[in-house]
């Protein structure tokens, strides 16, 4: 359910208004609910749970320590892209037999700190990484379980920049390559073959996509097991939409039924890595109004919060709700807004052309499903501290990330600073 509701003329989140909040955190903030983070996972768990299979958050959407031990604590495991994810993950008590490494250009020091970990498997997405694997797992006396991640040419139908299983786009491997794959393969005793994976992209809101290459990986996993390898698992990856507008994504039922139609043929654990599903709609970034001016166009309303703050209505042109938090007056005029950030780009916008009642400076807005690629893809451009992040639970909070400071900005320069 959603807990971020009008309440006695105020937005809340769970039981705490966000006027209040706002008061003791400052803005811009991230605010998270736990009881949505849980309600989540135990949805998407209980989606799967008459077919074997391995929830793997993926750690890239939402990578904040105490969210990930909420995750983990309820029974998921991690999808990480790097050796900072690794060892968040690991530091949150993610299950070292449920985390799997992803990313198109694994470095030797994150692959070496992986086989260390024992994770589940790597996602090998080209074949210098099959080698590279393979010589730092015989170094390290030790077996790696791969997966050959495979791009399976499906127009996941979302945002060109996170589609990701198009061959015009740098990631997996493809159908054609896979016999010389396997020779090589074949050639290494340091690595077993467990499985194929796949991720076709993000937001993705037509199950179609995902049903075909479930049924394409089906047919591919028959395949590679018809030439002996003993594969265990198919990855599935992340990808289901949630509604940031008006969208009607499909329901975690839909989608799970879905995968599990597909991969249910070959009796393969089944593994998925969602990230958006789980927390792009737990949390909210609150900021403070600085000024409205008008020009011949429209007003700009200008915030306190950034592009460095939440760049993906810059990066996909995405869409987020914002509103005030406040209950607005009924049928007070509108008018044509940007809500825009204090950075010295054009790009540097949260909403545009948004018709809604004029804020005024000083006025808390909530930017809605925040949650994914949000905080975790925040900068300090323009030497801007990042911003906290807070975790409600009921009517108490947290404060998960402290707000930078101004020093913290300039720290790292100062040991070559003459
Ligand atoms: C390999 C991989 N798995 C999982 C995900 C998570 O996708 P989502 O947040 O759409 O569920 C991503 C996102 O980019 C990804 O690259």
């Amino acid at each position: 359910m959603d807990q971020f509701q009008l309440r006695d003329g105020s937005y809340h989140c769970d039981s705490l208004p966000l006027n209040e909040l706002s008061q003791s955190v400052g803005t811009p903030a991230y605010i998270y609910s736990k009881k949505m983070l849980e309600e989540h996972c135990s949805a998407l768990l209980d989606a799967f749970k008459n077919y074997p299979t391995d929830a793997c958050f993926a750690v890239k959407s939402l990578s904040n320590l105490s969210i990930l031990k909420t995750i983990f604590a309820a029974g998921l495991g991690a999808d990480l892209v790097s050796a900072g994810e690794l060892q968040r993950a690991l530091l949150a008590g993610a299950p070292t037999n449920r985390i799997v490494f992803s990313g198109v250009g694994k470095q030797e020091d994150e692959v070496r700190q992986a086989l260390s970990a024992g994770i589940l498997m790597f996602n090998v997405e080209s074949p210098f990484e099959i080698d590279m694997i393979a010589g730092l797992a015989a170094t390290a006396n030790k077996t790696a379980a791969i997966s050959l991640r495979i791009n399976p040419n499906i127009d996941a139908q979302t945002n060109a920049k996170i589609t990701t299983g198009l061959y015009s786009t740098k990631f997996g491997l493809t159908e054609t390559d896979l016999p010389d794959l396997l020779n090589r393969i074949r050639s290494q005793p340091s690595l077993q073959l467990v499985g194929l994976a796949c991720h076709i992209g993000s937001q993705i809101l037509d199950l179609a996509p995902l049903r075909e290459a479930a049924q394409q990986m089906a047919a591919l996993s028959t395949s590679v097991r018809n030439l002996g390898f003993d594969l265990r698992y198919l990855n599935m990856g992340g990808g289901l939409g949630i509604r940031y507008s008006n969208e009607e994504p499909p329901s975690v039922m839909e989608y799970a039924e879905a995968l599990i139609q597909g991969v249910r043929p070959t009796g393969l654990r089944l593994i998925i890595e969602p990230g958006r599903s789980l927390v792009g709609n737990i949390g909210v970034l609150l900021t403070r109004v600085i000024s409205v001016k008008k020009t011949p166009e429209r007003h700009f309303v200008v915030v306190d919060a950034a592009m460095n703050d939440l760049i993906r209505p810059t990066l996909y042109e995405s869409y987020h709700t914002i509103t005030s938090v406040n209950a607005t007056v009924p049928n007070a005029p509108t008018a044509l807004c940007d809500i825009v950030g204090p950075i010295c780009e054009s790009g540097d916008f949260l909403g545009k052309d948004r018709q809604m009642p004029l804020p005024v400076a000083g006025e808390l807005l909530m930017v809605r499903g925040c949650g994914a690629y949000g905080s975790s893809m925040a900068s300090q451009y323009n030497s801007r501290p990042r911003a906290p992040e807070i975790l409600v639970d009921g009517a108490q909070f947290r404060i998960i990330r402290q707000r930078e400071t101004l020093e913290s900005l300039w720290a790292n320069e100062l040991h070559g600073f003459r």
